[in-house]
């Protein structure tokens, strides 16, 4: 890839895109991107200030929508036959709309929230450790990292664990549907597997609605915000939604952290050492291996960014992960530095407006989850050589699809 030729639309620069950005960096403070003219930013101050500019930048892009008429009329079809029409919501959704919904999830892990869970969440831990602890070796990702966020999204939305294979499905699936290079077939296919989401949640919101109970869900149904109810397109997107965000960002960033600890040398020893470092080892990792590594927004008016001309209707991409290692704002920003001061400042969780919900609540399980494996087992490494650590290439997300690991008891 040379200089000029910067994309972030091949598989490779998905896989590892830490140089793309600094090349991008290098090139513009909004670098048009030659495959599909999206503008990327990467610059920590703008990426901030383009966030928190709602009405120059929206969140309303209109992305997830298929373009191609013909087969926009088969898949409406399926939808309308087989679930329900596709709305925007909350994190595709501008305010006044955006806040309505934001309102009725966002009272659910607030800090105190999170510190009530701390023993549920322990308990969640052990329970997955539990299972391959005296194996000495496990497929972490799968075993690990996404069984706890998974576990601990269906127990919060109020759907039953033994429905889980379901929902790590349909997360999967709402990724599947967020990729732009999809061909028509599987775009089908993915609107028939998401129909089935929508008929799950509406027997559920069925459910709760004549029988409430104390959870997100039957919060969600039987909310009335000043006379206004959410509609049951609305719901199913919702939870689409928190499905995705909750699941697939934070198995993320468990497999990345325990990646780190393998590789970094010297690191396992400090923090068993002194694991009072393991909040701040959960924000570097954070920082250097963000989960979502950028998001977009259309810009509504004729604009600029540092000086480029973004015309109306253009989409810019916010990458969190390239102002995470802006070198002006981290100070030898590629390396894991446990006695950094500013870790916290990342951008990882978004910023503005659309700040992640469930910030908390995914510090507090990467935190649980990496105290107590580090309290039971010692001397982490790979179990299968170079097929050990296995990313998966996506737009925006920086995730593991397998990672196997080998290690000692304590
Ligand atoms: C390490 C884990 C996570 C990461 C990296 C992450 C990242 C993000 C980011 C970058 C945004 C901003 C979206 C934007 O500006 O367009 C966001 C929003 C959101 N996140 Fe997370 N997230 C994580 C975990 C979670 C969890 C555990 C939940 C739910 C339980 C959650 C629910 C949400 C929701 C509902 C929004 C939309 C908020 C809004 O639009 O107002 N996330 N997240």
């Amino acid at each position: 890839m040379s200089a000029n030729t910067v994309t972030f639309t091949d598989s490779d620069t998905q896989k590892c895109p830490f140089h793309a950005y600094e090349a991008a960096r290098s090139l513009s403070p909004a670098y048009r991107d030659p495959a599909n003219g999206f503008f990327i930013v990467t610059d920590y101050d703008k990426v901030r200030a383009v966030a928190l500019d709602t009405e120059t930048f929206s969140s309303e892009t209109g992305l997830m929508f298929v373009k191609d008429s013909e087969i926009k009329e088969k898949i409406d079809k399926i939808w309308r036959e087989n679930g329900v029409m596709p709305v925007n919501t909350m994190v595709v959704k501008d305010d006044p709309e955006h806040k309505f919904h934001r309102s009725l999830v966002d009272k659910a892990f607030t800090p105190l929230r999170v510190r009530q869970m701390e023993s549920y969440l322990e308990s969640i831990v052990d329970d997955m450790i539990d299972k391959f602890a005296d194996k000495g070796e496990a497929d972490f990702h799968n075993q690990m990292s996404v069984m706890v966020p998974l576990s601990v999204i269906a127990d919060q939305l109020g759907v039953p664990r033994s429905n889980m294979k379901k929902f790590k499905f349909w997360s999967d699936t709402v990724m599947r549907e967020c990729d732009q290079s999809n061909t028509p077939e599987q775009q089908i296919e993915i609107t028939y597997d998401m129909c089935e989401l929508h008929r799950y949640v509406i027997e559920k919101a069925a459910e709760y609605k004549a029988a409430p109970a104390e959870c997100m869900l039957s919060d969600m149904v039987n909310a009335d915000v000043d006379g206004r109810r959410l509609s049951i397109e609305e719901l199913v997107a919702i939870v689409a939604q928190i499905l995705t965000a909750g699941n697939e960002t934070t198995a993320a960033a468990m497999s990345s952290a325990m990646i780190r600890l393998i590789e970094e040398p010297g690191l396992e020893a400090r923090l068993h050492a002194n694991p009072e470092l393991i909040p701040q080892f959960v924000e570097e990792v954070l920082r250097l291996d963000s989960p979502i590594q950028g998001l977009f927004r259309r810009a509504t008016r004729d604009t600029e960014i540092g000086g480029v001309p973004i015309p109306a209707g253009s989409i810019v991409v916010i990458k969190w992960a390239a102002a995470n290692r802006d070198s002006a704002q981290f100070p030898d920003a590629a390396k894991l530095d446990l006695d950094r001061t500013n870790s916290r400042r990342h951008v990882s969780f978004g910023y503005g407006p659309h700040i992640c919900i469930g910030n908390q609540l995914a510090r507090g399980e990467l935190r649980i989850a990496i105290s107590r494996l580090l309290q039971r087992m010692k001397n982490f490494r790979y179990a299968r050589g170079d097929a050990s650590a296995i990313r998966h290439p996506h737009y925006f997300s920086y995730s593991v699809c397998e990672l196997h690991i080998a290690f000692d008891r304590l």
